[in-house]
């Protein structure tokens, strides 16, 4: 009898962004008069920027002709994407990589999960509490988290960010093999500067780790001393790989679009995962259409960069004004300020999902509860910026009214 992956069955309930949408599509269908604003997911609305539009336009077109149709593309990305994201993302930065380190792909969500295809089930993964729960059940559906008892998964090392240390994690004391960090974080929207990156590159190299690093956010970065990349610090091309994406830098949220730095310099036990990445992905994945690459492709050019900065900024300001009107609402909030998300903390130690509910019931916001990041996010709840300008305001306007 064919046998499923019993690692399955230990995974609580949904992920966490389907019960988020179920709860608040279940109010929704309750309420039909009430507005909902949505400041949960990280997903966007500005639209898609012209320069991106007309490049996707050409690209339909050259498609509808025989020389310019394409059918399967290369599995690591077009050469032309490949080439423009080490010149723009990397060079411009003093990183020296080439194309063939770059793979493209359809998202960075699809990519830290995956990843895991390349590292034994034996290996010891440490991430930070609270987190983005895709590196949390993708390991637990390899079978690398072992069981889920009393809201941790037994084999995991969990390194809290919390008030105290500033939200950033310290470094495990115990042996980690594999080690997510993701800066600008999701959820709390801290980072980290150079000068704290820096342990962990040696810890890595002192332990043989590999560090995978989800850098989706670094667009929103604001501040001088927080580096966009992890290999503006020396030595990480040995020991990091680093995911990117155009969801948030670019709004293609919808479109798909992302990509993995795998350096040649990370070898373990002498194989590159370079190499294994890229059998991964050959075997398993077929490319990102041309369509969309040249879209993404668009987003390096000057109108592209233009457009692009000027919804980042938009998004910006939203995160400031969340920040500000939180904070004259008398709530404690946190991020923001080099990322699109903040983290506020719950009123009279409410619990996350129950000041969830009382955000959703009274003023008509959805956001995210921090206890489904993590163990050590109960007690807050996550802020989206990616919401209009008008929605932003309507929901702070609401929030600052709720009876506490
Ligand atoms: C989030 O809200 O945390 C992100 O949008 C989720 C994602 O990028 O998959």
């Amino acid at each position: 009898m064919a046998k499923i992956n019993d690692n399955y069955l230990k995974l609580p309930g949904s992920y966490l962004f389907s019960t988020v949408a179920k709860k608040s599509s279940e109010f929704a269908a309750a309420n039909p008069d009430k507005e909902i604003i949505k400041m949960s997911i990280g997903d966007v609305t500005i639209p898609l920027a012209p320069a991106v539009i007309e490049a996707m336009h050409k690209a339909v077109d050259e498609m509808g002709t025989p020389e310019g149709f394409h059918g399967y593309g290369p599995e690591q990305g077009y050469d032309f994407l490949r080439s423009k994201i080490v010149e723009k993302d990397y060079r411009a930065r003093g990183i020296d990589l080439e194309p063939d380190e770059i793979f493209v792909s359809d998202g960075a969500k699809s990519d830290c999960g995956n990843i895991g295809d390349i590292f034994s089930v034996d290996n010891t993964v440490a991430v930070c509490d609270p987190v983005y729960p895709v590196y949390v059940d993708t390991n637990a559906m390899a079978g690398r988290a072992g069981d889920f008892i009393d809201d941790k998964w037994s084999k995991l090392i969990y390194m809290p960010c919390l008030e105290e240390n500033g939200f950033l994690p310290e470094l495990p004391k115990e042996k980690a093999d594999i080690i997510y960090l993701c800066f600008p974080n999701n959820p709390i929207g801290v980072a980290m500067t150079k000068e704290q990156l820096r342990p962990w590159i040696e810890y890595a190299k002192e332990n043989g780790s590999v560090i995978l690093y989800d850098s989706a956010y670094e667009a929103f970065i604001t501040d001088p001393e927080v580096p966009h990349s992890i290999y503006e610090i020396d030595g990480a091309k040995e020991v990091a790989i680093e995911f990117r994406s155009f969801s948030k830098t670019a709004g293609f949220t919808g479109t798909r679009c992302a990509y993995t730095v795998v350096p040649h310099e990370l070898k373990l036990g002498g194989t590159e995962l370079n190499a294994l990445w890229n059998r991964r992905q050959c075997t398993k994945f077929n490319g990102v259409p041309y369509i969309i690459q040249k879209a993404a492709e668009a987003v390096y050019s000057d109108e592209g960069h233009k457009q692009t900065r000027e919804a980042i900024e938009y998004y910006l300001e939203n995160a400031r004004i969340i920040r500000e009107s939180l904070t004259e609402a008398g709530f404690t909030a946190y991020g923001g300020v080099n990322a699109p998300y903040i983290w506020a903390k719950t009123p009279n130690g409410m619990k996350s999902w129950d000041f969830f509910d009382k955000l959703l019931e009274e003023a008509n916001v959805v956001t995210t509860p921090g206890s489904g990041f993590g163990p050590s996010g109960e007690g807050y709840v996550r802020f989206t910026a990616f919401s209009t300008r008008e929605n932003t305001l309507k929901a702070m306007e609401k929030i600052k009214n709720l009876n506490l």
